[in-house]
């Protein structure tokens, strides 16, 4: 038994704190109790395994801990997450919406067969091995209505990228959580301006865009949107 005292995220479902408010560390409740998928802390708290969850190598962590004014997490969400890696994120994805299905695209092969390795105990991941620019060409492996779409995907494509797939996958009143990295789309440009030009295809294309995240403490040159389709 541990001596850190884990609490519930006071507005995230399923997200769990410990420390004081300007030191918080993250955690999720283990799923898969006893595994790990990135070498996380696993630590036991009153019954339940909590897997410490690193702002550093997941940028939904890191969006969480800057405080956004949405709360898009429920037990039974159905997510598209595209750019899911090795399963860092989607991992953590996880254990918070216990009750949905999360479908992984990842376009890289070796990091498609750690992903499958890291989620094959987690019955609510589908591993995709697809390519994000072509939604269609995954249309047959995704087999309910998407709420969430989560993507981080370094290119230079990437706002766009997120509209075609949400456009075809997300449900009406579904939110895309969108992180942009400013060095993937121009490594010359000001990060600012090109924050704005990303921003500016996502209204074009008739979304709203309800929160804007900076998160360069944990990663650089990132920013994390919140939208609203
Ligand atoms: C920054 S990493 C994602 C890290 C992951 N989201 C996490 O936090 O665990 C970006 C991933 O997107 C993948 N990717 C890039 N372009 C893609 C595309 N067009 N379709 C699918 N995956 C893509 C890369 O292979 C890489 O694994």
């Amino acid at each position: 038994m541990s001596d850190i005292n884990i609490r519930a995220h006071p507005k995230f479902s399923n997200v769990y704190i410990s420390g004081v408010p300007n030191n918080l560390k993250l955690y999720s409740k283990n799923l898969v109790p006893g595994s790990k998928v990135y070498g996380e802390r696993l630590i036991a708290f009153k019954g339940e395994e909590y897997r410490e969850w690193d702002p550093f190598r997941s940028k939904l962590a890191a969006m969480i801990l800057e405080k956004p004014s949405l709360e898009f997490l429920t037990k039974d969400l159905n997510c598209l997450y595209l750019g899911a890696s090795s399963g860092t994120t989607i991992s953590h994805l996880s254990d918070i919406v216990y009750d949905g299905v999360i479908y992984g695209v990842e376009f890289a092969e070796r990091s498609m067969r750690q992903l499958i390795q890291n989620s094959n105990k987690r019955k609510n991941i589908v591993p995709i091995l697809g390519d994000a620019n072509f939604p269609e060409s995954y249309a047959n492996s995704i087999f309910t209505p998407i709420d969430l779409v989560y993507q981080d995907i370094a290119q230079p494509n990437q706002a766009q990228i997120a509209i075609e797939n949400c456009n075809y996958y997300l449900k009406d009143n579904g939110t895309l959580i969108l992180a942009i990295k400013s060095q993937s789309i121009d490594s010359v440009q000001k990060s600012e301006k090109i924050y704005i030009q990303e921003k500016r295809i996502i209204e074009k294309a008739g979304y709203a865009i309800i929160d804007n995240i900076n998160i360069h403490k944990f990663a650089a040159n990132h920013i994390i949107l919140t939208v609203q389709k």
